[in-house]
């Protein structure tokens, strides 16, 4: 990154915000209590921590959901659970979300749905302290938490604005401020740069928010919107690919003061349902408290760069040469 944009975000860099951060993270999610009958609601990862609490959450309100996971296993006894307990439709699409073949087919599938998608949830993730790359040879961080939510987004995008609404959550976290000066676009890979996890997973979650930056515009005035949420500090499976080491620190010294996923089940249930956040979208939300992402998730020159990007790796750039990106509408929201 150039010492430009780091001199630039130095400058945007506020110690209120991260005040605020601290105080947001804090409070209780605000409560959606409205039902959600016979919508439709797509959860990528549901079958553990925060996806498999937030897929029960909407199953309760009356929710039928389709869920996007890569164990066959845990799809079936989730889809079970769910059925049972709750009444509703529960149907899995299998999918390795770290495979660009995979996304890809996944998001034709949901493009050929004939039932509206309700709300979409971008929740798979993976946290990595050594790096692994995918059959692609990708950053694997990298794909499962941007690249597969930009695919699926880019192939929805006609289907979801020719419905009344949709919502999507990207399910994002206050680890994006890991990549504290930027993403280096010429090294998205990670070869010339020394890897760790923090830093990939910074980048990965950043990249996630700029891309948000872009389809928000691209969705304006259509009433789809799309949001990143921060599903607070929460026990769940988390890391579990990692060494015993890694594994030994969380147990004994994070997971004891990680709160519950029910918590960030409720958020996003509210940033999914609530009436309030209809018409609100490009946001980033502390749970439920919008919240200004760090200077580098809010660096517009660098979404545009990203989204061109992101079409090359994902093999997208012919499709979207056919439309192309309006840059001034971005630059001038
Ligand atoms: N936990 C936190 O405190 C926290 C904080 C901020 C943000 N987040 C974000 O929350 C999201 C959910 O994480 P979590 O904490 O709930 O972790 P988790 O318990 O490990 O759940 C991750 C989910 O993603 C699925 N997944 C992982 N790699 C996949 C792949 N290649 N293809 C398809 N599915 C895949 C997992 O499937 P399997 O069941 O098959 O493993 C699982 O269902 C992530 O995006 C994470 O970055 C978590």
């Amino acid at each position: 990154m150039s010492t430009r944009k780091v001199f630039q975000y130095y400058r945007a860099y506020q110690w209120t915000d991260i005040f605020a951060m601290i105080r947001n993270s804090r409070q209780a999610p605000k409560v959606c209590t409205d039902r959600f009958d016979g919508k439709l609601v797509v959860i990528t990862g549901a079958t553990s921590g925060i996806g498999y609490s937030t897929a029960r959450k909407y199953a309760a309100q009356g929710a039928n959901l389709l869920c996007v996971n890569r164990n066959s296993e845990k799809s079936e006894a989730l889809r079970r659970e769910v059925e049972d307990e709750f009444s509703v439709r529960c149907d899995c699409l299998l999918a390795d979300l770290s495979s660009l073949e995979d996304i890809h087919r996944v998001a034709h599938e949901l493009a050929s749905l004939h039932a509206p998608i309700d709300v979409l949830i971008h929740n798979a993730g993976v946290y990595l302290t050594e790096q692994e790359r995918t059959p692609d040879g990708l950053d694997k961080v990298l794909v499962v938490h941007h690249l597969s939510s930009f695919i699926i987004n880019y192939v929805l995008m006609e289907k979801l604005k020719a419905q009344d609404s949709a919502r999507i959550l990207l399910v994002s976290s206050e680890g994006h401020r890991f990549a504290a000066w930027g993403l280096n676009l010429d090294d998205v890979n990670w070869e010339k740069r020394r890897y760790t996890g923090l830093r990939s997973y910074g980048a990965a979650k950043t990249s996630q928010l700029l891309s948000m930056l872009v389809f928000a515009d691209r969705f304006r005035d259509s009433g789809v919107t799309i949001n990143a949420v921060h599903p607070g500090a929460v026990k769940t499976e988390t890391g579990q690919e990692n060494g015993p080491l890694y594994r030994w620190w969380k147990k004994t010294f994070y997971d004891p003061i990680l709160k519950t996923p029910a918590i960030s089940a409720e958020a996003l249930y509210y940033c999914g349902a609530s009436t309030e956040l209809e018409h609100v979208s490009g946001r980033f939300f502390n749970l439920t408290i919008e919240e200004k992402p760090a200077p580098p998730a809010r660096d517009h020159d660098l979404a545009l760069a990203l989204w061109n990007t992101s079409l090359e790796l994902a093999g997208l750039a012919d499709a979207a040469a056919e439309h192309p990106l309006s840059n001034s509408i971005l630059k001038a929201s």
